[in-house]
């Protein structure tokens, strides 16, 4: 049995897919020995799952509350997070983030906020949702040289390109049908554009290769222009076109980060990667081909990295950026 304080206070900035999964996960885990303390939300005429009085609306006021012991930060404004998470680690705060775009744009601040103030900001559930590739990366892999880094880390783009090859049809019905079933947004931009996966590819160059890149720097070509004649094409050669983010380190040392329609042939593990499912190969100088998979987005398995984020900090875990020089 946990005593109440030996348990993790979490202040929880955020309550729709990923704050309601996390939620849910700790209530499911009493062992994990946490307690959501307290839970702000933007909106106060939205009907909850959970009691009104539950519910705070001033964020900043979990920002200074000495009885929590770790913020959560899971809203869906990156600007708005931004200043939530460099407030909170001004403050020398520990916090968790899902936002990729938040992230991406502003990490060489947030390394440097948390080197002045002692504060630590973990953000696992940014990139590929459920799967462990930032710690992967940091920790496991700190020492060792990368050859290259790549994958799928958009699911929506992956579910449309899977149904276009699956049914021959176009871009057009293959997005409708992943926005009528939920797997893609209302506004296709972030996800067909290939921005999100750019963001996420901004963040992991930074863990492989020590390089702290402005999303603005990496070349992102998005999905919208290809036809069921290129999947074709693709097909007639044994391969599918995937939406593939490639780190790579080349011969002169220099490294290249881009996110673009590829072909993809079957010795390639992201061959059998489907729809919303996103994948990782790793190519490593010792270690040789590495390979994870999971679901890349969703209220469980994204709360799953933020409750393994939560872990990593009850245990001292920081980011050491061990491949960061400059
Ligand atoms: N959904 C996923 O599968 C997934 C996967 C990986 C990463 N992420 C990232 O996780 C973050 C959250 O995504 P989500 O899908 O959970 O978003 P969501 O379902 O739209 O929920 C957003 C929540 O943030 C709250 N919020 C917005 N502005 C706020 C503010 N200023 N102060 C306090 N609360 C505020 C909203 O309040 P109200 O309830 O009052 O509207 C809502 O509860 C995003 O950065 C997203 O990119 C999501």
């Amino acid at each position: 049995m946990i005593s109440d304080k030996s348990r993790l206070r979490i202040g929880l900035i955020g309550f729709g897919c990923v704050g309601q999964g996390l939620y849910d996960i700790l209530q499911q885990l009493p062992e994990f020995g946490a307690v959501v303390k307290r839970i702000a939300v933007k909106n106060p005429t939205k009907s909850r799952t959970l009691p009104a009085d539950r519910f705070d609306f001033h964020a900043d006021d979990l920002l200074t509350d000495p009885d929590l012991d770790v913020l959560v930060e899971v809203i869906d404004d990156a600007d708005e997070a931004f200043r939530l998470v460099s407030t909170a680690l001004r403050n020398g705060r520990q916090i968790v983030t899902a936002n990729k775009a938040m992230v991406a744009h502003h990490l060489p601040e947030l390394v440097e906020l948390q080197q002045a103030h002692g504060g630590t900001l973990l953000y696992e559930a940014s990139v590929c949702g459920s799967i462990p590739i930032i710690r992967t990366l940091d920790s496991y892999f700190g020492s060792e040289p990368l050859h290259s880094v790549g994958g799928l880390f958009n699911g929506s783009s992956n579910y449309v390109l899977s149904r276009m090859t699956e049914e021959g049809s176009d871009y057009g019905p293959a997005l409708a049908e992943a926005q009528a079933l939920g797997f893609a947004e209302t506004d296709p931009t972030l996800d067909m554009g290939a921005f999100d996966p750019r963001s996420k590819a901004v963040i992991l160059v930074a863990h492989a290769y020590g390089v702290l890149l402005n999303p603005d720097q990496v070349l992102n070509l998005g999905i919208e222009n290809i036809t069921a004649q290129d999947i074709r094409f693709a097909a007639a050669g044994g391969q599918k076109i995937k939406a593939v983010a490639s780190l790579q380190r080349l011969a002169d040392g220099r490294v290249t980060v881009f996110v673009t329609p590829q072909l993809v042939g079957p010795a390639s593990p992201l061959y059998a990667v489907e729809r919303e499912f996103n994948g990782v190969v790793i190519q490593a100088a010792f270690a040789d081909a590495q390979f994870l998979r999971g679901r890349g987005a969703g209220g469980h398995p994204t709360g799953s990295a933020v409750l393994s984020d939560l872990a990593a900090l009850r245990h001292g875990y920081r980011y050491a950026y061990h491949k960061h020089t400059a």
